[in-house]
C-alpha cells in the first residue's frame, strides 16, 4: 500500500486526477470505477480540464459505479447518477453506452447485483477504482459490519448515514433506508485500488485502514491486503498516523 500525503485538498485531487489520466492515456480502453461524494469532486473537475484543455479521451473508456441508493429514479438531484451526469459525465465524452451504476429502481435487485457483477467480469475486470471513505471506515455503502468477502449486494444504511442524509431531502419518506453497492470483495478484484480523503474528520479512519488491525468493523482496512492500493491523502486527513510516509 502506498501512502501520499499532500499538502491540501486540491493536491490529493490533482494526484487523483492524474493517476486516473495517466491509466486513460496508457489503456484507452480501460474500465475505472468511480466513486461519489464529496471527496472525489476536485479529481472529477481536474478530469474534466484534462478533457477540454488536453484532450484527454474517455471515449473507449468503460465505467462502474460503486453504489445507488434505492428507490431514487436517475433523475432525483441526490441519486448518485445524478451526480455522476452533473459532476463528471456530461463534461467529458464517455459513451454512455459504457457508463453503468447500480438501477435504484431495479424491480429484481437481487437479479440486478448478479447482473452487475457478471457485466464487470465480462468486460474484463475493473482496471482501477476510485474510493472515498466513511468517518466510521465505510468503502462504498459497505457500513461497518459487512462481510469482507461480500459482493454486489443491497445493504441496509446505518442508522447515523440516514440521519445524516436527512438533510437532503424533503420529506423523511423519501431518506433511503437501502441501497444497492458493490461489494468489499468485489471492490478488492479491481485491479487498482486510488483511495482519497481529505480533512481531520476522517484522521482515525485513515489511521485505521493504513496501521489498524484489518476487521469488518472498518471495511476500509482490506485495503491493506490489496497489492496495488494507493491512498492519497492531505495532511489533515493523516494527522493521526504513527508512520512516516511519502510527501510525494
Ligand atoms: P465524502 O464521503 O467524500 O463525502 O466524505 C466519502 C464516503 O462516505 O465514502
Amino acid at each position: 500500500m502506498l501512502v501520499i500525503v499532500k499538502e491540501n485538498y486540491g493536491e490529493v485531487s490533482k494526484e487523483a486526477a492524474a493517476e486516473i489520466a495517466s491509466l486513460v492515456r496508457e489503456k484507452p480502453d480501460c474500465v475505472l470505477g468511480f466513486a461519489t461524494g464529496g471527496t472525489p469532486l476536485g479529481a472529477y473537475k481536474e478530469l474534466i480540464r484534462l478533457h477540454r484543455e488536453e484532450g484527454l479521451d474517455f471515449s473507449k473508456v468503460t465505467t462502474f459505479n460503486l453504489d445507488e441508493y434505492v428507490g431514487l429514479p436517475p433523475s432525483h438531484p441526490k441519486s448518485y447518477h445524478y451526480y455522476m451526469l452533473e459532476n463528471l459525465f456530461n463534461h467529458i465524452n464517455v459513451d454512455p453506452r459504457n457508463m453503468f451504476i447500480p438501477m435504484g429502481m431495479a424491480e429484481n435487485v437481487h437479479g440486478f447485483c448478479a447482473w452487475y457483477e457478471e457485466k464487470i467480469e465480462k468486460v474484463g475486470g475493473i482496471d482501477l477504482q476510485i474510493l472515498g471513505i466513511g468517518a466510521n471506515g465505510h468503502i462504498a455503502f459497505n457500513e461497518p459490519g459487512s462481510s469482507l468477502g461480500s459482493r454486489t449486494r443491497i445493504k441496509t444504511l446505518s442508522e447515523k448515514t440516514i440521519r445524516d442524509n436527512r438533510r437532503f431531502f424533503t420529506k423523511e419518506e423519501e431518506v433511503p433506508r437501502y441501497a444497492i453497492t458493490m461489494g468489499v470483495g468485489t471492490i478488492m478484484e479491481a485491479r487498482q485500488l486510488l483511495l482519497v480523503a481529505s480533512g481531520a474528520t476522517k484522521a482515525d479512519a485513515i489511521r485505521a485502514t493504513v496501521e489498524g488491525p484489518i476487521t469488518a468493523w472498518y471495511p476500509a482496512t482490506i485495503v491493506q491486503m490489496h497489492r496495488f492500493a494507493t491512498i492519497v491523502i492531505d495532511k489533515d486527513a493523516a494527522s493521526g498516523l504513527r508512520g512516516s510516509y511519502a510527501g510525494f
